[in-house]
C-alpha cells in the first residue's frame, strides 16, 4: 500500500473535486452527474477487444484505470456513489480492490450488470462517458459546455495528483536507465521496450502511451511505432520517449543517448539539454506557455549556429524564415495528468507558427506541464530546405552525417509552483 501521507493527500483531493464538481454543476443548472468509467470496445469484425483505458473524469476521480462498466455518480451535499462491476466469470478474473481509506469517501456498490445504477433522487441528471455505453441512460448526455467546464477542473493539480506524478516520474526513471544500459550494451529496440518494461514492472499495454524507441535513423521519426527485432550494426544512437501509469497517473519523459564515439551528436545532444534546462527554468506562474515554445524556436537557432549545421544566416532569420521548424517540427509541450495529452489546455486555438501546440495558455500554481524540445534530421523536412533559397546555409555533409542518429527530444515532467517550478523527471533522475 502506499504510505500514509499520500493516502491522506487522496482523502484531501476526493473533498476537492467535490467542492469543484458542486460549483460546475450548479453553474450548468444540474443536480448530479454520472459519469461512465468506459469499456474495451471491439475490434471491428473480431471477436477480440482492443485494451482498455478508462475514460478521464472516473480517473480523475478514483485512479482505478483497469474497471470496464463501473459508474460514479456525483451528488450536491452526498457522498459519491461508485458502482462496480464484478460478473460472475469463468473466462477473466474481476480486479480487487485494495482495502484504502479513501474508498471510505464513496458510497461503494457492486453489481454483475454492466448497465448504470439505479438512480433515486437525482433531480436534474448529466451523464458523461463513451456515448456508445450510454443509450439506456437517463439524463443529458455529454453536453459540450457542462464537459468542457469539467475539463477545466483537471487543470490545477491538488498535491495528491503531484505526489502520483513524482511517483510515475521515478518508475519511468528506471526504466529509462535501464533503456540506456541496454541501448548501451548493443540491444535491438524490441530489446530495449523488454528492458523498459521489467524495469517499469509495466505491461506496455498499461502504459499511458505506447514506448517509442528509435535507434538510429528511427529516432528521426517523432512517434516511431515499431521495434527492430535485430540490432544494428552500429547503435549510433538512441531517442526512448515513454512513461509509466501510477495510481492513474502519466508520466511521458523523453532522453536520447549518443552510441560510443559518436562524439559530434553527443555534443548535439549536450546543447540541447543545456537549452531544455534553460525552458525549464523559465515555467513559472505568469508565463505564457507560447514565449516558452517560441524561446525554444531561438535557442535551436542558436544550436544550429554553434553545431555548423546552418551557417551565415541570423538566428532571427533562421526562426522567421522556417528554418528551425524543420528541425523542430513539433509543440514544446502539453498538460499532463490522468491523460498523457491532459485536457483543457487549449482555450484558444495556438499561433500560426506553432501549429501542433497542444497548450496555450499563461501558467499558473499547480498546473504540470512537459518541456520537450526536440532537433531532428528529417529527410522530407530537410530536403525542401536544402533545395530551397537557403540551401546554401544549410552544412549538407554535417546533416548527412548526422541523418543516421535521427535526432534528440529531452522530456521532463514540470509542476509551476507558487514562485517558479519543481522538476519531477530531474528530481526522479537524481
Ligand atoms: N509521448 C508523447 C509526447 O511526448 O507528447
Ligand atoms: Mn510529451
Ligand atoms: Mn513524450
Amino acid at each position: 500500500m502506499p504510505d500514509t501521507d499520500l493516502l491522506t493527500l487522496q482523502i484531501d483531493h476526493v473533498n476537492i473535486l467535490q467542492v469543484r464538481y458542486e460549483q460546475v454543476l450548479a453553474d450548468h443548472g444540474y443536480d448530479s452527474l454520472l459519469i461512465s468509467s468506459g469499456a474495451a470496445p471491439m475490434r471491428y469484425g473480431d471477436d477480440q477487444s482492443w485494451h482498455f483505458h478508462g475514460y478521464g473524469p472516473f480517473l480523475h476521480w478514483t485512479g482505478l484505470t483497469g474497471f470496464e462498466h463501473a459508474w460514479l455518480l456525483i451528488r450536491k451535499g452526498r457522498k459519491p456513489l461508485l458502482s462496480l462491476h464484478q460478473p460472475v466469470d469463468f473466462w477473466h478474473a474481476s480486479l480487487e480492490l485494495g482495502q484504502e481509506p479513501w474508498l471510505s469517501e464513496f458510497e461503494l456498490r457492486f453489481s454483475e450488470h454492466r448497465c448504470a445504477p439505479e438512480l433515486d433522487k437525482v433531480g436534474r441528471l448529466a451523464v458523461t462517458g463513451d456515448p456508445s455505453l450510454l443509450a439506456e441512460v437517463p439524463g443529458e448526455h455529454n453536453s459540450g459546455a457542462l464537459c468542457a467546464a469539467l475539463d477545466e477542473t483537471r487543470i490545477h493539480k491538488t498535491a495528491y495528483e503531484i505526489a502520483c506524478l513524482a511517483e510515475a516520474n521515478k518508475l519511468a526513471m528506471a526504466g529509462h536507465r535501464a533503456a540506456r544500459d541496454a541501448f548501451l550494451a548493443g540491444a535491438s529496440e524490441f530489446e530495449i521496450n523488454l528492458a523498459y518494461q521489467l524495469a517499469t514492472q509495466q505491461r506496455e499495454a498499461d502504459a499511458p502511451y505506447h514506448s517509442i524507441i528509435g535507434v538510429n535513423e528511427h529516432a528521426g521519426t517523432l512517434h516511431y511505432q515499431y521495434y527492430d527485432v535485430v540490432a544494428p550494426a552500429q547503435s549510433r544512437s538512441m531517442l526512448i520517449d515513454a512513461g509509466v501509469c501510477y495510481r492513474g497517473y502519466c508520466s511521458d519523459v523523453t532522453r536520447t543517448t549518443a552510441g560510443l564515439g559518436e562524439g559530434r551528436f553527443g555534443a548535439l545532444v549536450q546543447g540541447l539539454e543545456q537549452l531544455q534546462f534553460r525552458l525549464c527554468g523559465m515555467v513559472a506562474p505568469g508565463v505564457d506557455y507560447v514565449d516558452i515554445h517560441r524561446k525554444t524556436h531561438q535557442g535551436i537557432a542558436a544550436l544550429l549556429s554553434v553545431a555548423g549545421l546552418v551557417n551565415d544566416l541570423s538566428e532571427e532569420d533562421m526562426v522567421s524564415e522556417g528554418v528551425t521548424r524543420a528541425f523542430f517540427p513539433h509543440g514544446i509541450g502539453h498538460f499532463l495528468g490522468v491523460q498523457v495529452h491532459d485536457v483543457a489546455g487549449k482555450p484558444v486555438p495556438p499561433p500560426a507558427d506553432a501549429p501542433f501546440l497542444r497548450l496555450t495558455r499563461t501558467l499558473e500554481p499547480g498546473m504540470v506541464v512537459t518541456i520537450e524540445p526536440g532537433l531532428y534530421f528529417i529527410p522530407s523536412l530537410l530536403e525542401p530546405l536544402l533545395s530551397g533559397p537557403l540551401g546554401d546555409h544549410l552544412n549538407r555533409p554535417l546533416i548527412g552525417e548526422l541523418q543516421g542518429c535521427g535526432g534528440i527530444r529531452i522530456e521532463d515532467n514540470v509542476v509551476v509552483t507558487d514562485s517558479g517550478y519543481r522538476n519531477l523527471t530531474r528530481e526522479a533522475e537524481a
